[in-house]
């Protein structure tokens, strides 16, 4: 693991923008695997930057985001869709053809999930994950559990991570119980992943994930697997490594 501790988001947004960069400027199809989240936001914006100054062009970049909360409509504005489109896709040449976000209402989950991975490998594969953490550990919406999850499907969401996610919601009964999410395996299928977390909620959660053992409850911990990954942590993330 390439684990790089920083002083400031700023710091952290230069170096995973860098990397998504010289990607998509060396590969100009380069298929990219995205996250929602506060994590990502600021790399997101370097990205944006980097297209608005002429240095980069996503004409034929194809993405493919890790989830999405089933029950609330695509257009709804907590919705993963609205949330990339608004963070990133509606300012760069991304063709909306090429981008992929999870149908968190599909009418046969389990065909849909099936078709979502098919895209994926019909692609080529994910060149580049970016990844955040779950308070908890997880990864995508892959919630700690039994065991490690394969593909795309449909997933119950933990008291934790509803608790997590309802500062974005009006009332509690609007946040989401349920999501699509690609599994532990499609994540770690990417061939390079970026991993970034920022402060000391998810010191535990990253502890676990570099010096725990490798076990589904702690999803992240999958990615000691993996041989090209880099965790971008500030300090307070990496308070208990
Ligand atoms: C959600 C998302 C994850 C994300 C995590 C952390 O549960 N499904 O993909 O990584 O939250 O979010 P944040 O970056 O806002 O802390």
């Amino acid at each position: 693991m390439d684990i790089r501790i920083f002083n400031n988001t700023e710091e952290i947004a230069q170096a995973a923008s860098e990397i998504i960069l010289n990607k998509v400027k060396s590969s100009p199809d380069a298929i990219l695997g995205l996250a929602t989240g506060a994590s990502p936001v600021a790399t997101y914006k370097k990205i944006i930057a980097a297209y608005n100054a002429g240095e980069v062009s996503f004409k034929n970049v194809k993405t493919f985001n890790l989830d999405e909360y089933c029950s609330i409509p695509a257009s709804d504005r907590n919705s993963y869709y609205t949330f990339m489109h608004e963070n990133l896709f509606n300012h760069i040449d991304i063709e909306e053809e090429n981008v992929h976000v999870p149908n968190g209402n599909p009418e046969n989950a389990e065909e849909y999930c099936a078709s979502y991975d098919e895209a994926i490998k019909n692609a080529g594969g994910i060149d580049i994950q970016v990844l955040g953490i779950g308070r908890n550990g997880h990864i995508g919406f892959n919630e700690p559990s039994d065991a490690f999850t394969a593909g795309t499907y449909k997933v119950k969401l933990t008291d934790s991570t509803i608790e997590a996610n309802k500062i974005y919601f009006d009332r509690e009964e609007e946040v989401p119980r349920e999501a699509i999410t690609m599994g532990v395996e499609s994540i770690i299928n990417a061939k390079e992943i970026i991993l970034i977390a920022e402060g000391t909620a998810k010191a535990q959660a990253i502890h676990d994930m570099i010096k725990g053992e490798i076990s589904p409850a702690c999803p992240a911990s999958i990615l000691q697997k993996h041989d090209n990954v880099h965790i971008f942590i500030d300090k307070a993330a990496a308070s208990l490594i």
